[in-house]
């Protein structure tokens, strides 16, 4: 069956329009990227890192930090991961007062000091613990609350359909999920089969996230399995304009092709954004090496590129390779060189999203 191409879709009173998600990503989705992504058009609905209840609830300032958000953003959820219900619910009411459109769990981290605390893709194996956090959240806030899950723990403990209807009856009103096993991590595909079932099986809207990397594949997403919103994380990295792009399709709209002068005045934008927000240099230096890695991977001269880049001591230096390289490229591609398209991400520069993370830099090139 095919389904029809959504416009938009609403988590009680929040309109998401187009339904297009920026992915929560630890280390990359700081409000200064979240702002990047909002300006170049296309996303419905932001999430924020997650962000760690202990840290919130015991007055870490860096983990508050991680919270601030600017109206531009909105709609926007505030994620949280954690495990006591208590923690939990006092970090969500935080969240309403500091005006969150939404508030949402992660049920989904693989990362071992996560899980081992018993939080992220830790709560898929505790049911009855995860709808206790969930109730009593439920009862302490207003504004929607929502959960983000991975299929299950692993492929002989599939539990996603049980837990989207868990949440449901715990409140929840809407469920983000990547279609991957806690134990698969980020290798092999996401099971979109399984991102079906569980829209058929709840009457909350639900949202899938996997391997998004195309507006083609959004599409796909939309029409295979009729979920009512496309969440989109790694794509966003290599191409920002994703979400602008698939919106433009889903509008019947020929995409917007970004040149590479364009995605050198993203970089070099990113970067200011990164001076005024991380607390030094070398910080904001890291945010900027990931994201040139994300843009460059497969285009010609890219390898030694990144070579520069990941020896870059100083902003001077840094600016002026994005400067050179970037104007050389565009220059080509100007010309009516048929340039290739960046490939994928390869594994070993993300990293799988540590607590408290603000300005951490996942591994670069
Ligand atoms: C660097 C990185 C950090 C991530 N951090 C989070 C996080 O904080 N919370 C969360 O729910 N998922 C996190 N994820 C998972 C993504 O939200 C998303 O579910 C996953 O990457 C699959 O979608 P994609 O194929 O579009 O990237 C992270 C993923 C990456 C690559």
């Amino acid at each position: 069956m095919m389904f029809p191409l959504p416009t938009a879709f609403a988590i009680r009173n929040v309109v998401v329009q187009p339904p297009l998600v920026l992915a929560p990503m630890a280390g990359v989705t700081d409000s200064a990227f979240r702002g990047l992504i909002k300006r170049l058009g296309g996303v419905g609905l932001i999430v924020t890192e997650f962000i760690s209840v202990e840290g919130l609830t015991r007055g870490n300032l860096k983990t508050h930090k991680m919270m601030k958000f600017t109206a531009d953003e909105r709609p926007i959820s505030i994620q949280f991961f954690g495990v006591d219900p208590r923690r939990m619910a006092d970090a969500a009411e935080v969240a309403q007062e500091a005006g969150a459109d939404l508030v949402d769990v992660n049920c989904g981290c693989p990362a071992k000091k996560v899980v081992g605390r018993g939080a992220g893709s830790s709560l898929l194996r505790d049911l009855p613990h995860l709808a206790v956090i969930l109730r009593e959240m439920r009862r302490r806030i207003t504004i929607p609350l929502t959960i983000k899950i991975r299929t299950g723990w692993d492929d002989n403990s599939i539990v996603a359909v049980e837990v989207a209807r868990l949440a449901e009856d715990c409140g929840v009103e809407a469920i983000a999920i990547h279609g991957r096993t806690r134990m698969q991590g980020y290798s092999g595909q996401a099971n979109w089969d399984i991102i079906a079932q569980v829209k058929r099986a709840v009457s909350i809207p639900v949202i899938g996230c996997g391997d998004v990397r195309q507006p083609a594949d959004a599409i796909r997403r939309f029409r295979e399995t009729g979920v009512d919103g496309v969440m989109i994380g790694r794509g966003a990295m290599a191409n920002p304009w994703i979400f602008r792009q698939t919106a433009e399709v889903l509008r019947g709209e020929t995409p917007y092709r970004p040149t590479l002068y364009d995605k050198r005045d993203v970089l070099l934008e990113y970067f200011d954004l990164m001076l005024g927000e991380c607390p030094t240099e070398t910080a904001a230096m890291g945010k900027v090496k990931q994201l040139c890695a994300q843009f460059t991977k497969g285009l010609p001269g890219g390898a030694v590129f990144r070579t520069q880049v990941f020896h870059a001591q100083t902003r001077a230096e840094l600016t002026d390779h994005i400067q050179a390289y970037f104007t050389r490229m565009g220059a080509r591609e100007a010309a009516g060189e048929q340039l290739p398209e960046p490939e994928e991400i390869p594994e070993e520069t993300l990293c799988d999203g540590a607590p408290d993370t603000a300005c951490q830099t996942a591994v670069v090139v």
